[in-house]
């Protein structure tokens, strides 16, 4: 696994960079496989990325119709719901640009989690192709975007909680720890799919993640066992770290 670490100045230049990369990514994607496959980070960091891109058309270079577009988790909520992650993206990426609708992958967070969970992991099955590895047979990704929590939590993987060690299933259903916010189960990609993707981009900002960023990318006691963004190491990927100077104050 190659790790990068980037540290920016604030979070509007940590949108640009990311821009940057996502484009880089699709570029990249389209040229060796035909098609850029990614998994968006819900929460609120990435929405200034998702505005840019859809900006005047989005980024130069981008094949929004080679574009297929994922989750990595979503709240189980309906679409239109304030804590929908799929209504942020909608407001911020899809509403500005060309993206086939066909071409959007939507959690369906208004349906049962486990009804839910096994519909995403078959339309991720049917669209993208799957590698096999030692323990299983998992959807290969393009791009992962992930954001991460003050606790370390990715996705919908939280600290402590089943679905963060699930090592079979592509997607599964979640409750979340009393303190999070908003209160809500959650629909989540597991670690598998998280690590079988060929690039994963995480995007933190802000000095509440600088505590749990210092854990994963600092030195760690190798006692303590790793918090769920800090066990994201795609086998065969690339993983890239965007932080703005306050996430990054605790790194040496
Ligand atoms: C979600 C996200 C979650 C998010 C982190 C960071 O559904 O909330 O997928 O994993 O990336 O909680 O959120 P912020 O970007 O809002 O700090």
């Amino acid at each position: 696994m190659a790790r990068e670490v980037v540290v920016v100045s604030d979070p509007a230049a940590l949108a640009r960079e990311a821009a940057g990369r996502f484009a880089a990514a699709a570029a990249e994607s389209v040229v060796a496989r035909g098609r850029f496959s990614v998994a968006l980070a819900g929460g609120s960091t990435p929405a200034t990325l998702y505005r840019l891109l859809a900006q005047n058309g989005g980024y130069e270079g981008i094949a929004w119709d080679r574009t297929l577009v994922f989750f990595g988790d979503e709240r189980r909520v309906p679409p239109d719901h304030p804590d929908s992650n799929y209504r942020m993206v909608a407001e911020t990426l899809l509403a500005g640009s060309p993206i086939p609708p066909a071409n959007v992958y939507r959690m369906a967070g208004e349906l049962p989690g486990e009804e839910a969970a096994a519909g995403y992991a078959r339309a991720l099955a049917q669209a993208i192709p799957m590698s096999r590895d030692a323990t299983g047979n998992f959807p290969v990704l393009d791009l992962v975007l992930l954001g991460m929590g003050d606790d370390g939590h990715t996705a919908s993987l939280f600290p402590g909680m089943p679905a963060l060690d699930e090592e079979q299933q592509v997607v599964v259903a979640t409750e979340v720890p009393a303190y999070v916010r908003p209160a809500v189960a959650r629909l989540t990609l597991t670690l598998p799919v998280l690590n079988a993707a060929h690039r994963v981009i995480f995007l933190v900002a802000g000095a509440a993640k600088a505590a749990s960023l210092a854990a994963i990318l600092g030195n760690a006691d190798p006692g303590t066992a790793p918090l769920p963004a800090g066990r994201v190491r795609p086998s065969s990927g690339a993983v890239t770290w965007l932080l703005d100077a306050a996430a990054a104050q605790g790194l040496k």
